[in-house]
Order: structure tokens, then sequence, then C-alpha cells
């Protein structure tokens, strides 16, 4: 039997794909490659190009491919965007989700993996942050983000659907072969707009705000190889087929940096002086965001091989030298 990943020409979702592959999973891919790139996606999965609030195609995947479980990272996922085009998030974000619940509920297919994010809890009361931390994102994107882990728990109780619903931090490097990574376009994520300065793409990194309250002034962050989150999604399957119930994880390095640590360690890695310049702080971002782990450590089993951050940046920095422009397509 197959696993269909939802998303799966994109940064997470492509990474997943190759994990997938190296267990010895088939996989099924849909993505609609709004965001997503066609060469990302390993030519070893079967490869639809839709969207996944197209009921047809959607009935079409689910009856030409015997889908045993479903890992869903079609969404939208930025921020900023969300803010302003809040029904945008609503309609993509829920309204797929539900889409392929409806798919999942009709074509008898009970486990999904869930792309998840630390959006999800907002500004934090304390860190590094538990999975039982309240719950109060502060976009649409966390807002959706939230609705759809809501909608997984209800259609569980209803109809039997287990989940497990993934909540990263921050993500970031790429494939160590450096045949697939990061490649937004716009590109909004630190590590890839650092890395654009000694690629002779921008003349500095701008600092959103040096006044948070933190050692240096700048923003601390818990940043996870993209690997690392793709072998969780595995072994949160492994999970499901040993017939445990839904649950929710965070998925984080647990140690956190500030922007200022980013860049040095990124100066270090690509012997570039990348200069750097405060600007006003960004709407909405929190001074400090770590997540505790130790629960997707101790139930699950995740072990995160890439901990230290100068190894990931030399993962990322391994990608964009090779694919300055990203992917051809
Ligand atoms: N930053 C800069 N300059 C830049 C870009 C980012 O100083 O040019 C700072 C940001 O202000 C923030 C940090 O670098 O303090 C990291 O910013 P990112 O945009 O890379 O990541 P975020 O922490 O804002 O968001 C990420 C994901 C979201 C997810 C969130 C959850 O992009 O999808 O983590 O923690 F919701």
């Amino acid at each position: 039997m197959a696993i269909l990943v939802t998303g799966g020409a994109g940064y997470i979702g492509s990474h997943t794909v190759v994990e997938l592959l190296s267990h010895g999973e088939q996989v099924v891919v849909v993505d609609s490659l709004r965001t997503g790139h066609r060469s990302a996606v390993s030519a070893d999965a079967r490869f639809y190009e839709g969207d996944i609030r197209d009921a047809e195609l959607l009935d079409r995947v689910f009856g030409e491919n015997a889908i045993e479980a479903v890992i869903h990272f079609a969404a939208s996922s930025l921020v900023g965007e969300s803010v302003q085009q809040p029904l945008a998030y609503y309609d993509n974000n829920l309204f797929g989700t539900y889409s392929l619940v409806n798919a999942m509920v009709k074509h008898g297919v009970n486990k999904i993996v869930f792309s998840s994010t630390a959006a999800t809890y907002g500004e934090p009361e304390r860190v590094p942050i538990e999975e039982i931390a309240p719950t109060r994102p502060e976009s649409p994107y966390g807002e959706t983000k939230l609705a759809m882990e809501n909608m997984f728990r209800w259609c569980d109780k209803a109809y039997g659907i287990k989940f497990v619903s993934l909540r990263y931090f921050n993500a970031c490097g790429a494939h160590p072969d450096g045949l697939i990574g990061e490649d937004h376009k716009p590109e909004s994520h630190l590590i890839p707009i650092i890395l654009q300065v000694p690629l002779g793409q921008r003349e500095h990194i701008g600092i959103y705000g040096d006044d948070y309250p933190t050692e240096d002034g700048t923003c601390i962050r818990d940043y996870v190889h993209v690997m690392d989150l793709a072998n969780a999604h595995w072994l949160a399957l492994q999970h499901m087929r040993a017939g445990h119930s839904s649950d929710v994880f965070n998925l984080g390095s647990g140690a956190g940096f500030s922007v200022q640590q980013v860049i040095e360690l990124a100066r270090s890695v690509t012997e570039h002086p990348i200069p750097a310049v405060v600007s006003p702080r960004r709407a909405g971002d929190p001074a400090v965001l770590i997540a505790s782990s130790s629960k997707a450590r101790s139930v699950l089993g995740w072990q995160p091989r890439y901990d230290d951050l100068a190894t990931i940046i030399r993962t990322a920095w391994n990608w964009h030298k090779q694919h300055p422009d990203g992917y051809a397509d």
C-alpha cells in the first residue's frame, strides 16, 4: 500500500518523500505546484498535479492507488500573507483539509500525519513550550492550522480517523546530498535570506529589531533540520501503525539561537563577512520561541541527527551554492 503525501513538492514535503522512499515505502504525491517544485519530487514517487480542494482529483488519486495513510503538507504557510489575506488561508488550508478528510472517509483511509506549526501557540507564557501550553494563535495562518488539528480531533471521534499532528518550530537546512533544498519565492526565512548575501544576491542582511528582551537584543528561535522533521513523519506513521491513539508533538532542537548568533555562524560556514543592518521590528515576532521536544523523543523515539546549527547551515549553504536561483522550474 502507498502513503499519499499532499504538498510533496514543497520544502518539507519533498524531504519527507525522500525519507519515506529510503524506508521502502511506496509514495504518491499530490501538489498544485503553486509554491512547490516538480523537480523537487523524487522520480520514484507517483505524481499528480492538482489541488486537494478538487474532489474529483482526490477521487481519482484514492481510486487509482491503495492508500494506507496520508501525510498532509498542502497548505499556505506565510504568517504575514495570512494577515493580509485571511480568507485565502481559510479557503486553501481549512477547505483543502475538509476536502481531503472527506475523501479519506469516502475511501476508508483512517490515518493522517499533519504538518502543524509552533504558530498555533502564539506568544508563549513560558519556554521551552510544551504541547500542553495554551494555543492562542496570532495570525490566520496559526489559527487555520489549529482549526485543522481540531477538525482531525472531531473526525477521530466520528469516523475513527487517527492523526498525529507535528508542530514544527523553525525548519531549515537541506538534504545532505545537495539535490533538494529550500526554494521559496519570495523568500522570507532567515537562513536562506542570510545566504543570499554570500551568493551576491543582496548587500546585507536586515535584522528585524535588536531591542528584544534577549541577551543580544535579537529574537531567539529553535532551528530544526528538515531531514530530522522528515524522519519524525516516518516515525509518526510507525506510531499510528502500532495502533496508538491520536496525539500532538512539538518538533524543535530544544536549543535557542538569536538572529545575531545565526548570522555569526553563517559567516563562519560561508567564510564571508555578511554585513548586517538593524531595521525595525517585524510585526508579530515573539522574542523567544523554543520547543520542548521531549515528548517526541520519548514517545516517538525521535532523535534529531542534525542538532548542531553550523552543520544545519552547512547543508543549506551546500544546496544554495549549487542552486543559487533555486529549482529550474
Ligand atoms: N529575521 C530577520 N531578518 C530577516 C528574516 C528574519 O531578522 O530578513 C528574523 C525574524 O524576525 C525572526 C527570525 O529571524 O526573529 C526567524 O524568522 P523566520 O521568518 O525565518 O521564521 P519565523 O520564526 O518568523 O517563522 C517560522 C516559520 C513559520 C512558523 C514559525 C513558528 O516561517 O511558518 O516559524 O515558530 F509559524
